[in-house]
């Protein structure tokens, strides 16, 4: 299979330059710099692209790479410090840029590059400057930047193929020897063109053909996980989460009743998901597996019961799952493996860049490796992305719902019950959230239907959580002294960071009074409007 490699120099967007390689139909996996020159030539890449970070690369100690890297006659695409570093490698000059660049710069492209074919706009007489190299086919466009060092002197056989007000080496190329720097971001969406770019580097400069694709991946999986297991016994801990039902379904249509799923309803999930875990995957579902569901909604309940602080709290629900999966394992007795859900993130946050078997830690299944019997475990997912994942379970026939679900945290409403957790508080908020979500996805269909597209207010992670306070209201001619809930809804790309999300006020109403209407027991609603840091998505 042909592979583009990034070789990750500690820059923020390392993932975000491995999907957008694979938007192109190119499989790409992220290797640290510190991946020795053998096992890359093993790998046999097309391409290599090399990340930004933190570092300038002519202070001693900072993230480098043996000029090799440079010599096998595989394309090299550096971005950002991968493009000082190429330069500084190669005999150019990087130094501290007298101004430094940060935002959306408009960028003036030499079209002629077979980088920025196609790229941009014609602009003439660029303030006024004559570019020596690329004064005529100068197109303009809009990039990312965010750099303190700039390429001062190109290294020898290089030239200069963009440039924009305040650094005059943007982008360089060595076009007989395939290497190519850009001191700008093409992976993120604020460089308007940046996807062309990559485009045209992975298919056009690496000659990559464009294979990768998800029905070809769903297919060979299927093919990979029928030889590896034969006729063994599978065992999957099935949280309802995008990744546990898309690997259900493809073991289902791997190996089918050689499957056992096992669906812990803990009694902290959201309204009906249980239930329409079970119609996916049960019996009434359309795949041949066995799938057990527990239903530990009273023992969770006991366990909690007057427990408030949140560590305590998760700990419980963590250590019962395991509890609760052990029982069920037991009884189905030794299975072959174990499967999990680990995606390819999970892999490339453990530090090593696709090098170390990681094993998920949120509580659906950490820790069960050393309570199942099994021999080995199964992850045919990690090499996906989440967006794939997604595709993948496209392709596998599960229902949008499943396939585009919001994150929801393993130990569920547990973590968005302030204080402890009660039957009673489970059920507001799960009627709470209910309604909330409800009025925000009819909402953005209203502005779908009009405008063909989501509302730009339409959040990545919206729910309702119960705070712990309890205050004064009036209901008819009575007074009330009930609870407040809190709605929340962000916008964020990572989920590390992220802001509240605008919902229109008239949605919001909404939302408030049908929540004081139906739901017994609040008289209160709260809007978030925290974004984070300070403030973390969940409540505890
Ligand atoms: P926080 O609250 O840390 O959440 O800002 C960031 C993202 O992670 C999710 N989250 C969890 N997911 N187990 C999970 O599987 C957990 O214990 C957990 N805690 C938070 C949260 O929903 C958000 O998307």
């Amino acid at each position: 299979m042909e592979k583009v490699i990034v070789l990750d120099f500690g820059g923020q967007y390392n993932q975000l330059v491995a999907r957008r390689v694979r938007e192109c139909n190119v499989y790409c996996e992220i290797y640290s710099y510190r991946t020795p020159i053998e096992k890359i030539r093993e790998m046999d890449p097309k391409g290599i692209i090399l990340t930004g970070g933190p570092n300038s690369c002519y202070e001693e100690g900072a993230p480098t790479y043996s000029r090799e890297l440079f010599e096998m006659g595989i394309p090299v695409l550096g971005l950002c410090y991968g493009a000082q570093l190429m330069s500084h490698v190669l005999g150019g000059k990087v130094e501290k840029a007298p101004v430094r660049e940060y935002g959306k710069t408009e960028v003036f492209v030499d079209a002629t590059s077979p980088l920025f074919a196609g790229v941009g706009t014609p602009a003439e007489n660029v303030n006024g400057i004559v570019w020596e190299d690329h004064k005529t086919n100068t197109n303009s466009t809009i990039c990312w930047m965010s750099h303190f060092d700039y390429i001062s002197a190109m290294a020898p056989g290089f030239r200069s193929v963009a440039h924009t007000a305040d650094c005059p080496v943007a982008a360089a190329e060595c076009a007989e020897k395939k290497l190519y720097a850009i001191q700008f971001h093409p992976e993120v969406l604020h460089t308007v063109e940046g996807f062309k770019m990559l485009y045209a580097f992975v298919r056009n400069v690496c000659g990559c053909a464009g294979t990768w694709r998800m029905d070809s991946f769903v297919e060979n999986a299927i093919r990979d996980v029928r030889e590896k297991v034969g006729d063994g016994k599978v065992l999957l801990a099935l949280s309802g989460g995008v990744d546990s039902s898309v690997l259900a379904a493809l073991l289902a249509k791997a190996i089918g009743p050689q499957l056992t799923c096992v669906f812990v309803d803990h009694g902290l999930l959201r309204k009906n998901e249980g239930d329409e875990v079970e119609a996916v995957f049960g019996k009434e579902g359309n795949f041949d597996i066995n799938f057990v569901r527990v239903n530990a909604q009273q023992r969770y309940y006991v366990k909690l019961a007057g427990v408030s602080e949140p560590e305590r709290k998760r700990k419980i629900i963590g250590e019962e799952f395991i509890r609760v999966f052990e029982e069920e394992a037991k009884k189905i007795g030794t299975v072959d493996f174990l499967a999990q859900g680990t995606i390819y993130p999970d892999v490339v946050e453990s530090g090593l860049g696709g090098e170390s078997a990681v094993i998920k830690s949120h509580h659906n299944v950490g820790g069960l490796p050393d309570f199942v019997d099994f021999k080995e475990i199964l992850e045919p997912l990690r090499n996906l992305f989440k967006d794939e994942v997604r595709k993948a379970g496209l392709e596998l026939g599960l229902p949008e719902f499943l396939v585009y679900r919001q994150p929801f945290p393993g130990p569920g409403l547990g973590v968005r019950i302030v204080g402890d957790v009660t039957e009673e508080k489970v059920k507001i908020v799960q009627d709470a959230d209910y309604i909330y979500r409800e009025e925000v996805e009819r909402a953005n269909a209203d502005y779908k239907a009009e405008h063909g597209t989501d509302a730009p207010w339409m959040p990545n992670q919206y729910f309702a959580a119960l705070t712990n306070m309890r205050s004064v209201g009036v209901m008819g001619d009575e007074r009330t002294y009930d609870y407040a809930v809190a709605v929340r809804a962000v916008q964020t790309v990572d989920f590390m960071t992220a802001e509240a999300a605008e919902i229109p006020f008239a949605v919001l109403q909404t939302v408030m009074s049908r929540i004081i209407n139906e739901v017994r027991g609040v008289n209160r609603v709260f809007y978030d409007l925290t974004s984070k840091p300070p403030g973390t998505i969940e409540f505890e």
